[in-house]
């Protein structure tokens, strides 16, 4: 069976005191999408920032397109096509809409409109609104200049921890359509969920964390007609 597009393979790690991570496996292929749950506190946000790079996985690795990227810092990793949308503090909010876009081409030596023009395809609003403090926006529409930030590096993976959080469920169902949209243009989605039946419901793969380890791993099909994965996790 050949190797995921991008897998954090049975990480364990922490922040220095206890490990946090302990035997994580997370993955997800080409243009597919896959996304984490679990109750608060199980390392969600842990796994992904391991898999960017931003914690010390002192066992287990993380390889992207079958190199080993396991040393890397996260800068790196951008280079190699991976983003990363944290869950807080992941916009400029004094900064305007479109040089937060800008500010997330910072490693770009290329021409970035285009890249902007795709961004404003996609979340109509912002090019609307681009003139404007992003902090000024409303909260779906801060997620939406924090998604496209991260597409202005043209990604091949898009890491989201989160990306529907303290959103009415409307403005979620319409991140999670340009989600697919996204996925759709062979771009991987690695993605944290609090929402998480209605994230499945997306997942080409799911991934239920408890204590820093895998529960379960199934499509997301399969975890939402899995009545103990339901029972557990998902509200009956
Ligand atoms: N920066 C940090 N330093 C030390 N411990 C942390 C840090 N961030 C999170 N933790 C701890 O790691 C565990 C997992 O947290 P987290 O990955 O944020 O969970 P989740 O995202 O699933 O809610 C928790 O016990 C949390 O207290
Ligand atoms: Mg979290």
């Amino acid at each position: 069976m050949a190797e995921p597009f991008l897998i954090g393979d049975r990480m364990t790690g922490g922040y220095g005191g206890a490990d946090i991570l302990h035997g994580c496996t997370v993955a997800v292929e080409k243009g597919e999408i896959a996304v984490i749950v679990g109750p608060n506190g199980a390392g969600k946000s842990t796994a992904m920032k391991a898999v960017f790079g931003m914690l010390n996985v002192h066992a287990g690795a993380v390889r992207l397109n079958g190199e080993d990227i396991t040393r890397l810092s996260p800068q790196a990793r951008v280079a190699k096509g991976m983003a990363f949308v944290p869950q807080t503090h992941n916009i400029f909010t004094s900064m305007t809409v479109e040089e937060n876009l800008e500010m997330g081409a910072f490693l770009r030596r290329d021409d970035i409109s285009g890249t902007i023009d795709e961004v404003y395809r996609l979340f109509p609003i912002l090019k609307e609104k681009r003139r404007q403090a992003a902090g000024e926006l409303s909260g779906g529409q801060r997620q939406q200049v924090a998604v496209g930030r991260a597409l202005m590096t043209r990604p091949s993976v898009l890491m989201l921890d989160e990306p529907t959080a303290g959103v009415s469920p409307i403005v979620m169902d319409e991140l999670f359509d340009r989600i697919i949209e996204v996925a759709r243009t062979g771009i991987s989605i690695l993605m944290v969920e609090q929402n998480a039946r209605q994230a499945l419901e997306i997942a080409d793969k799911g991934y239920v964390l408890v204590q820093g380890r895998n529960a379960y791993t199934d499509t997301g099909r399969a975890l939402l007609d899995d009545p103990e994965v339901r029972r557990t996790f998902l509200g009956g």
